[in-house]
């Protein structure tokens, strides 16, 4: 038991590859499988600019832009770890880590020189860069200079800069200059550099944009928008999977008993309508880790040595027993968001709020709900809203996170009844209806 719990944890904990277990720099062949959950469409974008780049035998620019936690970082290393060492160089370099921008320089020509250290100043190093790397032909046979042959004439360079979102005009002013000037380095005629400028918030993107525009310079931008619910989902498969590799159960039905059914449904759904840094997605799992491991030391007979074999497999104790209930999920998630959706249920209006008592419903659509809502009112005595405002309530209660619209104009539940017990318990006009939730 403990074992699975530390593999879980360590599964599920923030990490910068796919699959640190596999051996890096076996790429290609396993190009397929170390594509980054959730992320297929913007692995694939990154992929034919990098082809398309290398084809033209030029450089060229992209911005990556996206909320904390969208997978934009994990994306590229997957990515760069996928490409010929041979062919390509990627070069990481953070903005923020330097407090003087200007020293950006220094960082960028030492990396792509292999240097471990370097006593260049900015100046040297930039003059150095652009005389190597990034130079226009033209001004090379005007200086009366030789073209530079690097030995390895087919090395692109990869680089990546990364700025944060806050401090957006102090960023812009302090890295202006500098930023623009790196990102012309993919157009001059020598260049084979392919730049990503990665950030989180587009205003930073959109103001850059227009002094390129100006200059006739097209910078493309990829979006990374927050994970939706499937996504996910895909993304605790592919941990999990992991899990069982590592802890080396090979059953699917011992699989199936890990999460009760629509657990992990449920908590992506829930991080989903919050809009969330994937990275909380993992810390409702390592929570709910922590409070299995509590129950069991809670439970264990205090002879039961702690100590585990380490070959031996987990058991389940009998079908339909699972590893991580629907209980222990629900108190997690109530942990994690419960604050937030009884806040948001107790300052809907009334007629949303007897809504929210008419939900839960074997099949759940307008219809089925306007129905409810109609015999829930009646159990009260309050009168019944239009059809029209009907709607305009449930557009509210969807705009509160509490519902959702799938497909086929099915409504989605974002909260349990334990949650709609704990927000109206004390209140006498919902008595009655509380009463019959009670009885569900
Ligand atoms: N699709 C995914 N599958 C598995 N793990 C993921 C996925 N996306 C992100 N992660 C994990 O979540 C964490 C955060 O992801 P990442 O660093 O890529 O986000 P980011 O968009 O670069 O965020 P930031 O803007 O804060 O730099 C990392 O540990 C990463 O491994
Ligand atoms: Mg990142």
């Amino acid at each position: 038991m403990q074992r699975l719990l530390d593999t879980i944890n360590k599964k599920f904990s923030l990490q910068t590859d796919i699959d640190p277990a596999k051996p890096k720099n076996k790429k290609n062949e396993n190009e397929e499988k170390n594509k980054v959950p959730g992320r297929d469409s913007q692995y694939r974008k990154l992929k034919t600019f990098i082809d398309k780049t290398a084809k033209s035998g030029k450089g060229d620019s992209l911005y990556i832009c996206g909320p904390p936690g969208t997978g934009k970082s994990l994306t590229l290393t997957t990515l760069s770890k996928n490409l010929s060492t041979k062919k390509y160089k990627p070069i990481y370099i953070n903005c923020m880590q330097f407090n003087q921008p200007i020293k950006i320089y220094i960082e960028i020509y030492r990396k792509l020189e292999n240097l471990v250290s370097t006593k260049k100043g900015v100046n040297e190093s930039l003059d150095l860069i652009e005389s190597k790397y990034f130079y226009d032909f033209d001004n090379k046979e005007e200086e009366g200079m030789e073209k530079h042959s690097d030995k390895n004439e087919n090395e692109k360079k990869t680089m990546w800069v990364k700025y944060r979102e806050y401090e957006i005009d102090i960023l812009i002013e302090k890295f202006s200059n500098i930023l623009y000037r790196i990102f012309e380095w993919p157009t001059k005629d020598s260049s084979k550099l392919i730049l990503f400028g990665i950030a989180n918030d587009l205003g930073l993107v959109q103001k850059s944009l227009p002094r390129f525009a100006k200059i006739g310079m097209e910078i493309e931008v990829l979006h990374f928008k927050p994970y939706t619910e499937e996504e996910i989902l895909k993304i605790f498969h592919h941990r999990i999977d992991l899990v069982f590799k590592e802890y080396k159960l090979k059953e699917e039905d011992q699989k199936e008993q890990l999460f009760e059914p629509e657990t992990l449904e449920m908590i992506s759904k829930q991080l989903s309508v919050n809009g969330c840094d994937i990275r909380k997605a993992f810390d409702v799992i390592r929570r709910l880790v922590t409070l299995k491991f509590e129950k069991y030391i809670e439970n264990a007979d205090s002879n039961d040595s702690l100590d585990e074999d380490p070959d031996e497999v987990i058991e389940f104790k009998s079908p339909g027993e699972y590893f991580f209930s629907m209980d222990l999920v629900q108190d997690v998630l109530a942990e994690f968001f419960e604050c937030k959706i009884v806040s948001n249920m107790k300052s809907l209006p009334l007629q949303a709020q007897i809504i929210l008592f008419s939900s839960f419903l074997p099949v759940l659509n307008y219809e089925t709900l306007y129905k409810s809502y109609k015999s829930q009112c009646s159990i009260i005595n309050f009168p019944l809203m239009e059809k029209a405002d009907f709607g305009l309530s449930i557009d509210s209660i969807i705009s509160n996170g509490l519902m959702k619209i799938e497909s086929g104009k099915k409504i989605a539940l974002l909260f349990s009844k334990e949650q709609l017990i704990s927000a109206f318990k004390s209140s006498i006009i919902f008595d009655p209806l509380l009463e019959e939730l009670n009885n569900l």
